[in-house]
Order: structure tokens, then C-alpha cells, then sequence
């Protein structure tokens, strides 16, 4: 029983600490900060992981990645492959003590871009990475999926070669959005395609303005949604057993298996004690 609510703390701590990343959004071509906000006494090294690759930072602007004040990383040039998640980690020293001392932080990177391309001509997005689990587009009906790691593309009008998503021949329905997800359903990237030659007008601004936010929310209720609603089916099921544990009962030493053997049927439990 005890067990149980411990895995129910676990879990809960498991959400908590995946809402905590720090978003953070550039463009391509452009530079993203990840601002580090530590005041420590002597910041000794600064280093930055991506899925356990260790990168390079440099002291000065002239590496693509560099630090900047104590202990900001900065990323130039972004591109597409940028995107994911990163862990900057700070190593310092406390003045009294002088033991070396480590704290890291975590950031969800996401890269946006927007190109115009001619109808007729093919459009090619570089954005099948290895974290890309999924490619949707927007459409009157909300996001549709266009493509999928282990299925490819829904649409005979697409293909994709060396990490490209084509669009053999553009027409006028493809302009939109795309996005790119993650198998944690995370959005990596975004990209706003619009028909080259169409003046861009008041309207277009209001609805990228309306994009911006269905992102935001997306990105925050899915995470948030999913985590809340499986606490709530553990919190039910701990409730339901809580109510069926028999009173004054004290389990014998090796009888302990019975607890494990309720939580996998709390159906069944439940009609056996109303
Ligand atoms: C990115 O940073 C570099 C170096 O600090 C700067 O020269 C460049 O103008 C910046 N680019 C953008 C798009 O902000
Ligand atoms: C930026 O990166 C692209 C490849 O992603 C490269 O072709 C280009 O030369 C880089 N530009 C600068 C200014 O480093
Ligand atoms: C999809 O997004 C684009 C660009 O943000 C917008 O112009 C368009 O109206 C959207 N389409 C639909 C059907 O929502
Ligand atoms: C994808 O389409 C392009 C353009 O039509 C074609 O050259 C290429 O061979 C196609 N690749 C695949 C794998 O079908």
C-alpha cells in the first residue's frame, strides 16, 4: 500500500519536473540565449549536453556556441537540427567551503521559420531529424497528420529523401503551417509556408497572431493534460484500494504480495467490497 503511494509521489514528482524545462524559441539563421540566472561565487565551468552529447562551448563569439556573462550559452546560426532538449550545467565553488558544487538546468529548444515558395515548384523542408516523430499541418478540420516515423507520408504528392520532407509540386493548399513533433508529442519545429507573390496584408498578420497562441497553448496543455489525467487514474485506484484494505489488517511477513495483486485489479476489488 505504502509502496503504491510511494510510485504515486514518484510519478507526481516525474510530472512536475517534465513541466519544469524552460522554453525557449529561435529562429533559423538567427541566435538563441540560454539565460542561466545563477549567482554563485565562482562559477568554474559551464558545459552544455544535448541527449547525452557533450558540446562545445567556447569562451569567445567566435564558435557557433559561446558563454556570455557568467554563465549565459548562446547558440548562432540555428537550424532546424538544433531544436530539442538541452542541459546546461554549472559547476561552481561556495567561497567558505571551496567544495566544487554542480547544478544543471534544463531547456526545451524550438525553432520557427517562415519561407514563400512559387506554386508548381517543389518544396523541401529539412526537418526529418532523428527526434521527429511526427509532421502535422494546419487545416480548417485543426492539425492533420502529413507524416509519420515508421508509416512516411500520408499523401502521394510528398516524399522524403535524406531527412527532407518534399513537396513534389506546390500548390496553394500546402501553404500553411507545419510542425514537428517529438514522441513525447513536444513541438520541435515550425514552419509557416506561404505562396511566394501573395501581398501580405493585415489578415495574414491576425492569423499568424492566432497561430502564435494555438502553439502556446498546444504546447503546454498536452504535456500538463496527459500527466494530470494519469495522477488522477493512480489517485482514483490508491482511493479505491484505501477504502478496501481490510481494517485492522496486518499483513503477515511474506503475505505482502497480496497489495501488488489488488492494485493490478481494482475492478474486480471494487465489487467485492460494495
Ligand atoms: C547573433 O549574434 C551574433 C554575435 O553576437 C551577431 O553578430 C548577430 O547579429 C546575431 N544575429 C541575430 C539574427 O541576432
Ligand atoms: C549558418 O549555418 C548554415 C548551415 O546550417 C551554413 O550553411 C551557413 O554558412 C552558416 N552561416 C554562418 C554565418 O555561419
Ligand atoms: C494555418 O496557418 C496559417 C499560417 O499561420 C494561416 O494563415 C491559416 O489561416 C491557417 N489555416 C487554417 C485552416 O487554420
Ligand atoms: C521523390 O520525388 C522526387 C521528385 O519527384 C524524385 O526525384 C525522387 O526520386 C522521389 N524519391 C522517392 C524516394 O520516391
Amino acid at each position: 500500500m505504502f509502496r503504491f503511494f510511494n510510485l504515486l509521489l514518484l510519478f507526481a514528482l516525474v510530472c512536475h519536473k517534465g513541466n519544469t524545462d524552460i522554453p525557449v524559441t529561435g529562429k533559423t539563421g538567427g541566435n538563441v540565449t540560454l539565460t542561466c540566472e545563477f549567482n554563485a561565487n565562482t562559477i568554474v565551468q559551464v558545459e552544455l549536453f544535448s541527449d547525452s552529447k557533450d558540446i562545445n562551448v567556447c569562451e569567445t563569439e567566435e564558435c557557433r556556441v559561446f558563454k556570455k556573462a557568467a554563465c549565459d550559452v548562446v547558440i548562432k546560426n540555428l537550424s532546424f537540427s538544433d531544436a530539442g532538449k538541452y542541459t546546461l550545467r554549472v559547476h561552481y565553488k561556495n567561497d567558505q567551503t571551496n567544495v566544487a558544487k554542480q547544478k544543471d538546468r534544463i531547456y526545451q529548444l524550438h525553432i520557427h521559420d517562415e519561407i514563400s515558395v512559387k506554386t508548381g515548384t517543389p518544396l523541401k523542408m529539412h526537418v526529418l531529424m532523428s527526434f521527429a516523430n511526427k509532421v502535422e499541418k494546419n487545416s480548417s478540420e485543426g492539425w492533420k497528420e502529413v507524416w509519420k516515423r515508421g508509416h512516411g507520408v500520408w499523401s502521394d504528392r510528398m516524399n522524403v529523401s535524406d531527412e527532407n520532407l518534399i513537396i513534389k509540386v506546390f500548390t496553394d493548399n500546402d501553404a500553411g503551417t507545419y510542425r514537428v513533433l517529438d514522441s513525447e508529442g513536444e513541438i520541435l519545429i515550425t514552419v509557416t509556408v506561404t505562396e511566394s507573390g501573395t501581398q501580405s496584408s493585415g489578415k495574414l498578420d491576425t492569423d499568424k497572431d492566432k497561430t502564435g497562441d494555438t502553439e502556446e497553448h498546444n504546447h503546454w496543455f498536452l504535456p500538463v493534460g496527459v500527466c494530470s489525467g494519469l495522477l488522477l487514474v493512480l489517485a482514483v485506484i490508491a482511493v479505491i484500494i484505501w477504502r478496501c484494505w481490510p481494517r485492522g489488517y496486518t499483513p503477515a511477513p511474506g503475505q505482502e504480495s497480496r497489495a501488488p495483486r489488488g492494485i493490478g485489479e481494482p475492478l474486480t476489488i471494487l465489487t467485492e467490497c460494495d
